[in-house]
């Protein structure tokens, strides 16, 4: 076997994915694709994105990066992603086509392609899918047993991404000595930021800014949470008319990168910190909660200039790791759903606190990039198979 060079870029596909399929959808001015880029013990999984802007190359680098997540915690199962793009300009028949989706990707459910929530999509879109296709996970032979359905541990389970990369960042705390409270700015507040924000604020640390797509809310005192969380849409946007006195607001898109805070947590968009962004960053721990949040340069870059990083592969991996516990049959049956939950959030913890200390440790060693090292020895490469 030809064996890739430790330092290889991640979640670049060098090898293309294994199946990469266009769905016929109904209307067929709507596009979508499955792309899984493995499979282990004949399984693989990921979510359905459903964005104008979609593309197959993106679902391949998502895919990629899935497989990367789950071998990180040792989970059999490869990755995978669906895409929807809606007809460009025309108002989206959500019902019809989460229901067209569900019929098209059918063959791939059954087959063991499990395809969950992304970006765009909603327990209720994944219910109606599954419907659509005549799936429930229930009924997978092999996976757990459970004692309530998919929908009820998944409302229960909502904030698991974001407690994740709260362990994460308590971890890198806890290994740095520093003292509590320290000071948190999150870029973007939706389902992992706000998770993020309640987890950390819990362990006692201040969350003195919060960005969403509208600009930054900065209070240096710290911003109340559960309050800020109530005055907050479900896609992440905080009603500025209703913010405590003491919040001060930003309306410049970038002002999170520069807000004085020990740690930076990403949880929007893709790229949001390259390299042109890195100068800028003040915080000295940035932690990766959204897919891609630095690229690979500015992750270097942040790296060379004494910043601890924690990558997005590793931190922000809650939600599949607990989807591929109950899948691969790992989590215990039958247990209640409170027990269930609490052995979920032990086995993820265990393992995202074990991943940042490994990595923090390769880097220490002088490893460039600590994720594909120790992706290598998981015997995931990045090189193209000869
Ligand atoms: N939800 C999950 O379980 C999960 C799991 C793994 C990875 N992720 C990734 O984490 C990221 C966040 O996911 P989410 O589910 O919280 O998304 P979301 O849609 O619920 O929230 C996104 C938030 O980012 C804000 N935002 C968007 N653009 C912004 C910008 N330019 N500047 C500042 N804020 C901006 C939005 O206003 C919103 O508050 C995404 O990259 C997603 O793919 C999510």
């Amino acid at each position: 076997m030809n064996r890739a060079p430790a330092t290889a870029a991640r979640a670049e596909p060098t090898r293309p994915p294994l199946l990469s399929t266009t769905l016929r959808m109904e209307p067929d001015d709507v596009r979508a694709w499955v792309v899984v880029d493995r499979v282990v013990d004949g399984l693989a999984m990921g979510g359905t994105r459903m964005t104008a802007t979609v593309t197959e190359g993106e679902l391949a680098r998502l895919a990629r990066a899935m497989t990367d997540k789950l071998a990180l915690v040792d989970l059999p199962i490869g990755g995978a992603k669906a895409g929807i793009a809606p007809a460009p300009g025309a108002p989206v028949e959500r019902l019809e086509t989460m229901r067209s989706f569900g019929r098209a990707a059918a063959p791939l459910l059954h087959g063991g392609v499990y395809l969950g929530c992304d970006q765009g999509t909603t327990y209720a879109d994944r219910r109606t899918a599954f419907d659509a296709a005549g799936y429930d996970v229930a009924h997978r032979p092999g996976a757990t047993r459970l004692t309530v359905g998919w929908d009820e541990l998944w409302t229960h389970m909502a904030d698991v991404t974001g407690f994740g990369v709260a362990v994460a960042v308590l971890g890198a705390l806890r290994a740095a000595g520093t003292r509590t409270p320290q000071r948190i700015a999150i870029q973007g507040f939706g389902t992992v930021g706000r998770a993020v924000a309640g987890h950390l604020s819990d362990h006692g640390h201040l969350i003195v800014a919060v960005a969403d797509v509208r600009g930054t809310i900065e209070d240096q005192s710290g911003l109340p949470v559960a309050a800020l969380t109530a005055i907050t849409s479900s896609d992440g946007t905080v009603d500025r008319t209703r913010l405590p006195a003491s919040a001060r607001v930003h309306a410049s898109a970038g002002a999170w990168l520069n807000v004085d805070a020990d740690v930076l947590v990403l949880a929007a968009s893709a790229a949001a910190v390259g390299a042109d962004e890195v100068p800028g960053v003040r915080a000295g721990t940035v932690v990766e909660g959204g897919n891609m949040s630095c690229t690979e340069p500015a992750r270097r870059l942040l790296r060379e200039a004494g910043h601890t990083v924690l990558p997005d592969v590793v931190v922000n991996v809650g939600g599949a790791a607990a989807t591929g516990c109950v899948l691969a049959g790992i989590a215990p049956s039958d247990l209640p759903l409170p027990r269930l939950s609490a052995w979920l959030r032990d086995w993820i913890s265990t393992r995202i606190t074990r991943n940042c200390e490994l990595v923090q440790e390769l880097h220490a060693s002088g490893s460039a990039d600590p994720v594909a090292r120790l992706l290598a020895e998981k015997g995931v490469h990045r090189a193209p198979a000869v």
